[in-house]
């Protein structure tokens, strides 16, 4: 038996645009996330990860829906009040754009410290400064870092600085929202390999947000394809590449760019229009509910 951390079971949520007008943004979603697994989800701009990651972290209350976190049913404010402390350290979120979440006023040393003052904890290494210095070890960077103000780190350490931020309530979630997509490509392989060795190495769990396909092939353990506010497939990232299902996560994986150039020349481009696969070829049905894509000419 899997053991279960997040269980988003029918998450709906809509976002009132006028007097007359709703938007589902979220569509009866559910997956779960097992104990120590990275758990990707993937779409394009605007599919509602976003909507998602916040429902979870309790920043937006879900129309309908349940999500049960430890065992936890979030959604209900009893239940909430009851475990709040365990919410509050055992979750936390690191933003696409970490320039913007951070306070550009902090040192590196305070802004990791913050949520264990917020959350009246006692430092484990006998000083918060103490504290802050471990956990920019943990992520990479040495102690001259400490005093050191947003502005004057790069992208990628700014985004060490927010990961080390999370880390210091020692989580077991950790929900990263397109972490890596306003850095370099180089600085994202580093972030990324940050991941995964907190997950090998540490055994932490992460909902990994991205729309780069490519990313979560390489860290995730499982995923789902989200299209329009629903999940279209779920399955070990493996899989879901060597075998997708739904057309339009075929689509998505015929953007993945192709380091080869002449390969990438002859690549076909497709385009997802809802209903099935526009591009050179054909989908062809070789077994109940599961399409083939067959290149045109084959
Ligand atoms: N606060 C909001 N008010 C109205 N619409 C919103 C709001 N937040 C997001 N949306 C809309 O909900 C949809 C899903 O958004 P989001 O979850 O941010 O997608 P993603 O993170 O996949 O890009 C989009 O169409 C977006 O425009
Ligand atoms: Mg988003």
């Amino acid at each position: 038996m899997p053991d279960i951390l997040l269980s988003v079971r029918h998450l709906t949520h809509c976002f009132r645009l006028s007097k007359k007008q709703v938007l589902r943004a979220v569509d009866d979603v559910s997956f779960n996330i097992n104990r120590g697994e990275i758990f990707g989800l993937v779409g394009e701009s605007g599919s509602g990860k976003s909507t998602i990651a916040r429902c979870v972290m309790n920043i937006l209350r879900p129309a309908q829906g349940e999500i049960f976190f430890n065992g936890v049913n979030i959604c209900s404010a009893a239940e909430r009040r009851a475990n709040r402390r365990m919410l509050q350290t055992q979750r936390q979120i690191i933003f696409q754009d970490s320039a913007s979440s951070l306070n550009q006023r902090m040192t590196a040393a305070d802004i990791i410290a913050e949520p264990m003052k917020i959350n009246h904890i006692t430092p484990p290494r006998g000083s918060c400064r103490a504290e802050a210095e471990f956990q920019l070890h943990y992520v990479g960077m040495d102690a001259s870092y400490l005093d050191k103000y947003p502005p004057e780190l790069s992208g990628g350490m700014r985004q060490r600085v927010a990961i080390a931020r999370a880390l210091s309530m020692e989580p077991e979630l950790l929900v990263a929202d397109e972490p890596v997509a306003s850095l370099d490509v180089s600085i994202q392989a580093q972030i990324i390999n940050l991941f995964k060795h907190l997950q090998e190495e540490h055994g932490f769990t992460f909902l990994f947000i991205a729309h780069d396909l490519s990313v979560v092939r390489y860290l995730c353990d499982r995923a789902a394809v989200l299209y329009h506010g629903k999940i279209v497939e779920t399955a070990p990232t493996q899989e879901l590449f060597s075998d997708p299902r739904h057309p339009y996560t075929k689509a998505l994986l015929s953007a993945i760019p192709i380091p080869d150039p002449r390969r990438e020349r002859s690549r076909p481009l497709l385009q997802f229009d809802g209903t099935g696969v526009q591009g050179a070829g054909r989908l062809e049905e070789v077994s109940a509910g599961h399409l083939v894509w067959k290149e045109a000419g084959t």
